[in-house]
């Protein structure tokens, strides 16, 4: 996924994938992260994405809880896009937190993942943000890049 959306993080990304996959595990453990993926005929994965219950401070009315749904890790391999896999993804994970009761479900899209949301009601809120850090230009891999 990042290597389409942020191709200029490239060489980060194999150590991304540790620390990712630790913290994923600690969020499972945690019972904080609830992932959907879709399989083609053969039990070949071919999309994904999951929920995780982020932390989230204590305020007035129905979105009281502490914790707020958040959708990240959205993927579609290239040949199956287009197809409403990443869609299909979306509703069930939009489901799952409708059941549980939460008031909200938020995201950051990428600019593939945008018209995927809007199509699907998500809109524009109110965050603003300040960036501290420019993400500069990092070395491109000169192997070409393994699947994530
Ligand atoms: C963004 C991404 C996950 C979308 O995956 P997808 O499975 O192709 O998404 P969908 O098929 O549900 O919807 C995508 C397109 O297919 C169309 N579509 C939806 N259901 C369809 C169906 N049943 N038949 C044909 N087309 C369909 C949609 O209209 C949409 O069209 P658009 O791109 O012209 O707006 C995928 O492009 C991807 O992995 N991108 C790289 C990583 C990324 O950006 N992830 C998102 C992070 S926020």
């Amino acid at each position: 996924m990042w290597e389409e959306i942020r191709p200029q993080a490239a060489a980060d990304l194999d150590r991304h994938d540790r620390a990712y996959r630790r913290w994923v595990r600690e969020q499972r453990a945690g019972g904080r992260f609830v992932a959907l993926v879709a399989e083609d005929p053969n039990g070949r994965p071919v999309g994904s994405g999951a929920l995780w219950l982020m932390p989230y401070q204590p305020r007035p009315g129905p979105l009281g809880r502490p914790e707020m749904p958040y959708v990240l890790s959205m993927f579609t391999e290239p040949s199956y896009r287009g197809q409403g896999v990443a869609s299909a993804i979306v509703r069930g994970l939009v489901r799952w937190a409708r059941e549980h009761r939460y008031g909200r479900v938020v995201l950051h899209a990428s600019r593939q993942g945008r018209p995927v949301y809007e199509r699907l009601g998500f809109e524009a809120g109110n965050e603003m943000r300040l960036e501290l850090v420019r993400a500069g230009p990092a070395p491109r891999r000169t192997a070409p890049a393994s699947r994530r």
